[in-house]
């Protein structure tokens, strides 16, 4: 038996999708490994046992397709003991969430896991189609507009017809990465008019290549927001207090405000107040991506719709399953890409050498020991 690849069922209340699909079973079997799928896992992303086999993996229950695997995909990461079974030195790549969830990375190295983190995947042209974090946001930004539009008691687009005309929804986005750009595209195919703000001054002329207006902080000086790997910093109490003032006045315009803001490693910035939330007509509709990141939006709350002066603030979660099917076959892609990219065909494995700069990045437990450099210095 060759380099064995064991997909798990994922036990995570409310997750629904799968890390790999009967297509990336069919490439990664192409390379020379033997993939084996825990029975079920694929039931939320509507992907049977049937298919996985037909698609040449082997299904069986958890202890079999550990059995003597070289690595294990998933989609969230279980914890240590769940992986009871497995060899000694097994590999695990799956989104670990490590800042969130420290402990369970020490797990890892304490049962002699080498653990892969997704979401560490570095920014770079090379890593595009290997990153997680792109992938699953994309789609989170769409639904994000289909929620507010299904909980706006209104309609987005100017329609005129015989009975009097109907306005265009006003919807402001509120962090251009990934979601909030696809945000962006998404309410402008739906006819609203579209504004957007970010920390990060790059962002300004993809708002307006996208046809939305951008508002910008412009009175403070140096602010150029951006850190390491384009991600964003942490802002200056001046930088803050601008942009804070130009936000009120432009949200209590808005019938539709979509947050999306994160830093790497720490809680996400909050962006919107209580007195904001009361600025807004009632009717409107706030999404905060951000809530299981601790929230952009005060009073949001991860999972509910919750209603603040007239105005329903819905709290992401679990987005991503809401569209297990799509982001599951994403997800999977880009497992394999990682796969592929570090394949070696003499041995019929994969190698992921100490000093590539993908492996630093997502590696963080080797032979017992954590090593992410992201995660030592936190
Ligand atoms: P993210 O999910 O970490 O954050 C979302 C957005 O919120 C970011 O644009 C960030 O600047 C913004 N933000 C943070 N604090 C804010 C505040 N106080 N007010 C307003 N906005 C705030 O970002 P994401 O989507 O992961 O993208 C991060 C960067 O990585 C971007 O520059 C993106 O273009 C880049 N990227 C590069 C890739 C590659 O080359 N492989 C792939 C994907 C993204």
């Amino acid at each position: 038996m060759g380099f064995k690849i064991a997909v798990l069922k994922e036990t995570a209340g409310g997750e629904r999708r799968v890390a790999a699909v009967p297509e990336t079973v069919k490439k990664l079997s192409a390379l020379g490994a033997t993939v084996a799928v825990e029975q079920g896992a694929g039931a939320g992303a509507t992907v049977s046992d049937e298919a996985y086999r037909e698609a040449g993996a082997e299904v069986g229950d958890r202890a079999a397709v550990l059995k003597d695997a070289d690595l294990v995909f998933a989609v969230q990461g279980p914890d240590a003991a769940d992986l009871a079974g497995a060899k000694d030195g097994v590999m695990l790549a799956a989104a670990l969430d490590p800042f969130g969830n420290r402990d369970r990375i020490d797990g890892y190295a304490s049962a002699d896991i080498d653990a892969l983190a997704m979401e560490f995947m570095p920014r770079i042209t090379r890593a595009q189609s290997m990153d997680i974090l792109s992938s699953q946001s994309n789609l989170n930004g769409y639904k994000a507009v289909l929620d507010a539009a299904h909980h706006y008691g209104r309609a987005f687009p100017m329609m005129m017809t015989a009975a009097g005309t109907v306005s265009a929804a006003r919807v402001f986005v509120m962090g251009v990465g990934v979601a909030g750009l696809q945000a962006i595209a998404t309410a402008k195919r739906l006819g609203a008019q579209v504004s957007a703000t970010d920390v990060r001054s790059a962002t300004k002329e993809q708002i307006k290549s996208l046809g939305a207006k951008p508002i910008f902080v412009e009175s403070v000086e140096g602010i150029e927001g951006e850190g390491s790997g384009g991600y964003a910093t942490e802002m200056s109490e001046e930088y803050k207090k601008a942009q804070a003032e130009l936000v009120s006045d432009h949200i209590a315009k808005q019938d539709i405000v979509i947050t999306t803001a994160l830093i790497p490693g720490r809680a996400a910035p909050r962006l919107i107040n209580d007195a904001q939330i009361a600025s807004m007509r009632a009717g409107s509709v706030i999404v905060d991506l951000a809530a299981e990141q601790g929230g952009n939006v005060e009073g949001a709350v991860a999972g509910e719709a919750v209603e603040r002066h007239g105005v329903t603030i819905l709290g992401a979660k679990d987005m991503a399953s809401t569209m297990a099917a799509d982001t599951s076959a994403l997800f999977a892609r880009n497992l394999y890409n990682f796969v592929n990219a570090f394949w070696a065909d003499d041995t019929d494995a994969p190698v992921f050498p100490d000093d590539d700069e993908l492996v630093k990045g997502v590696r963080v437990t080797k032979d017992g020991k954590v090593v992410s450099e992201r995660l030592l210095a936190d």
